[in-house]
């Protein structure tokens, strides 16, 4: 995908094609929304939002993708978009963009987005609407060795992780800068912050704090129930939610959900380079 600069942030390059359409768009009050940096733990957040959402429905979460049920925002921009329309054909009938396809899902909408908040639609950014927002984070070094596995999948000439790393402290990764990005998202009395480190330690605290949020209670065996569903071991080999569907053929060991633990990047990162990672947060972590 050829990386393109748009108002500070990297992003691909048909994102133009989308890009006023998303400033322009109808928000709804009962919309939810995602908001993340790439690889924090989105699309984990984004069954959990739409399990809540949609009062546990097993029945429709299990028979149609995630994708379908819960839109990309701005997926239009992904080299595969096409071809996810072509694969599913009732699904994407008389969709254009991804944009297209967020205005036409039904309430609640569960919206997926990594787009900076000053290219989110204005309605949000001026507060004229106000749907809730999750904001999901995570360990910065986990999301660098998160996204250096996933983008390996797509691009051929791939550098080492050390070379990857570089261009992700200079933000020039796809969605980039990550401190920029962040600073963004200040709390807001709308906005649920969620750290993956959270959902990792206590995954059903933190999905009964989100149900609060969301205005749904949750509790006993409901609640057991959505966390084994949501267990990286269920996640990783349900097909309506580990995208093997959307990114095509992928060899062993490319999984979209890959390995789900937190601090992995101990084992990938040099000791110079956790010294050279570790200033460069201390640098930026207190300017958010
Ligand atoms: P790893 O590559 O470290 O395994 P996103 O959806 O934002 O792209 O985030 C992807 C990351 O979330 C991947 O991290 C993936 O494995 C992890 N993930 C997805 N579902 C998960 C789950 N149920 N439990 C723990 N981690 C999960």
């Amino acid at each position: 995908m050829k990386l393109i600069d748009v108002e500070g942030f990297m992003l691909g390059e048909k994102i133009l094609e989308v890009k006023d359409a998303i400033l322009e768009m109808e928000v709804r009050d009962s919309d939810i929304w995602i908001c993340s940096f790439p690889r924090s733990g989105t699309t984990w957040m984004q069954e959990t939002v739409w399990m809540i959402a949609n009062n546990l429905n097993y029945d429709k979460a299990n028979n149609e993708i995630l994708h379908i049920r819960s839109p990309f925002l701005e997926m239009h921009q992904v080299q595969n978009w096409n071809r996810i329309k072509a694969t599913f054909p009732d699904s994407f009938k008389g969709i254009g963009t991804s944009v297209d396809l967020t205005d036409k899902s039904s309430d609640p909408r569960v919206i997926k987005t990594h787009l900076p908040w000053h290219l989110l639609p204005k309605q949000m950014q001026t507060g004229e609407k106000k749907p809730k927002i999750v904001f999901v984070y995570r360990d910065v070094r986990d999301v660098c060795v998160s996204y250096y596995h996933h983008l390996k999948v797509f691009e051929n000439a791939f550098g080492g992780f050390d070379e990857y790393a570089e261009t992700f402290m200079q933000g020039k990764v796809l969605y980039g800068p990550y401190w920029e990005y962040l600073s963004g998202f200040e709390d807001r009395p709308n906005m649920l912050t969620v750290r993956y480190e959270d959902l990792r330690k206590d995954l059903k605290s933190e999905l009964s704090r989100l149900g609060k949020f969301l205005g749904k209670r949750l509790d006993g065996e409901a609640l057991d129930q959505l966390a084994d569903h949501l267990s990286f071991e269920a996640m990783k080999k349900n097909p309506a939610v580990n995208q093997e569907k959307l990114l095509g053929s992928l060899k062993p060991g490319q999984d979209f959900i890959r390995k789900g633990i937190v601090g992995g990047y101990r084992e990938v990162f040099s000791l110079e380079l956790n010294a050279k990672f570790n200033r460069w947060i201390a640098q930026n972590e207190n300017k958010n």
